[in-house]
C-alpha cells in the first residue's frame, strides 16, 4: 500500500510541504445522507504536536476527526470527498487498506471503552495478538512499555489479569490509550477524552497528552477551552462544518483573527 520512497518524495515536493507536516487535508467534504456536515476543510497537522479542535456542539468536530482515519465511512449512508494525505499519500486512494490507516491513526473515544470480558493485559495486547503476534517476550515488552507510556503501569502492574472494566474511569481511559499505542500508531485522535472524567483524572490525561507528543502526533477534540490552551500547540475553531480559524493556540486565544472566533472563545455563543 505504501508508495516507494522516491514517489513519496516527489509528491512531497509537489505539495511544497510545511516543515514537520504529517497530515494535510485538502477540500474535505462529508455527508450523512443529504446532510452536508463538513464543508471544504483544508488544514495541515504538524507532527509531534498537539492540535486541538474546538467549536460548538454539532459543528462537525467528531465527524472531522473520524474522516482522518476512515471511520466516517463506516456509518451507513455516510460519504466523504476530498483528500487526507498522510505522509503525502491520500488515505482515500484506491488500494489503500482502511484497517492499516486505522492502525497508523488510532482513536480514543469520549467514553472509555475497554473490551468488556478482557483482562487489563489482553486489552492492551488485543490488536497485536489479532495481527498474529505470538512472541511472548515481545508481547510482555509491549505491555509494559505501553502501560508506562500511558502513565498506568504503576497502578496496574499487580492487576494485569483483572478485568479492564474493574479499573476506575480515568484508569480505563488510560488503558484505552495504552491499547491504542500497542499497535504503534503515528497519530492519535482523541474525541473529548476527558469529558466523562473528574478533574483529577482529567489532569492526568492532560499531562499524558503532552508527554505523548514526543513520539506521536495528537489531535484532540475538546469542549473545554482551558484544556485546549493547556495542552495544544495549535488550535482549530470549527463552526457549521467549516474551519473558521486555525493558528498557534496562544494566538488563537489571545488575539484571534476572526470575530466569530473571538465571540466563541469569550462565551458569547456555543
Ligand atoms: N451517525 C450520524 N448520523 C447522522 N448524522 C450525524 C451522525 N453523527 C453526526 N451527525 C450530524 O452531523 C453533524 C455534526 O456532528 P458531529 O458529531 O460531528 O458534531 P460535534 O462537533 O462532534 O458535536 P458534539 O460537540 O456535540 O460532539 C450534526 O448535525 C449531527 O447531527
Ligand atoms: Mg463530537
Amino acid at each position: 500500500m505504501m508508495l516507494v520512497k522516491e514517489e513519496q518524495d516527489k509528491k512531497k515536493g509537489e505539495l511544497s510541504y510545511l516543515n514537520g507536516e504529517i497530515i494535510r487535508v485538502e477540500g474535505l467534504n462529508a455527508w450523512y445522507g443529504k446532510n452536508h456536515v463538513l464543508k471544504d476543510i483544508n488544514i495541515s497537522i504538524n507532527s509531534n504536536c498537539v492540535t486541538a479542535i474546538i467549536g460548538p456542539s454539532g459543528c462537525g468536530k467528531s465527524t472531522f476527526i473520524r474522516c482522518l482515519n476512515r471511520l466516517h465511512e463506516l456509518v451507513p449512508d455516510a460519504r466523504v470527498e476530498g483528500k487526507v494525505l498522510l505522509d503525502g499519500v491520500n488515505i482515500y486512494d484506491e488500494g489503500i487498506d482502511p484497517t492499516e490507516i486505522r492502525r497508523r491513526i488510532g482513536m480514543v473515544f469520549q467514553k472509555p471503552n475497554p473490551f468488556p470480558n478482557m483482562s487489563v493485559k489482553d486489552n492492551v495486547l488485543a490488536g497485536l495478538k489479532f495481527s498474529g503476534m505470538k512472541d511472548r517476550k515481545k508481547l510482555d515488552e509491549v505491555l509494559r512499555s505501553c502501560l508506562e507510556k500511558a502513565f498506568l503501569w504503576d497502578e496496574v502492574k499487580d492487576k494485569l489479569d483483572l478485568s479492564g472494566a474493574s479499573l476506575s474511569g480515568g484508569q480505563q481511559q488510560r488503558l484505552c490509550i495504552a491499547r491504542a499505542l500497542a499497535v504503534e500508531p503515528e497519530v492519535l485522535l482523541m474525541d473529548e477524552p476527558c469529558s466523562a472524567l473528574d478533574p483529577t483524572a482529567t489532569a492526568k490525561i492532560e499531562e499524558l497528552i503532552i508527554s505523548l507528543k514526543r513520539e506521536y502526533t495528537v489531535v484532540v477534540v475538546t469542549h473545554n477551552m482551558q484544556q485546549a490552551s493547556r495542552v495544544a500547540d495549535y488550535t482549530a475553531f470549527m463552526y457549521l462544518g467549516k474551519i473558521i480559524e486555525y493558528d498557534k493556540t496562544t494566538k488563537l486565544f489571545e488575539n484571534p483573527r476572526e470575530e466569530l472566533t473571538e465571540r466563541y472563545i469569550t462565551g458569547k455563543f456555543g
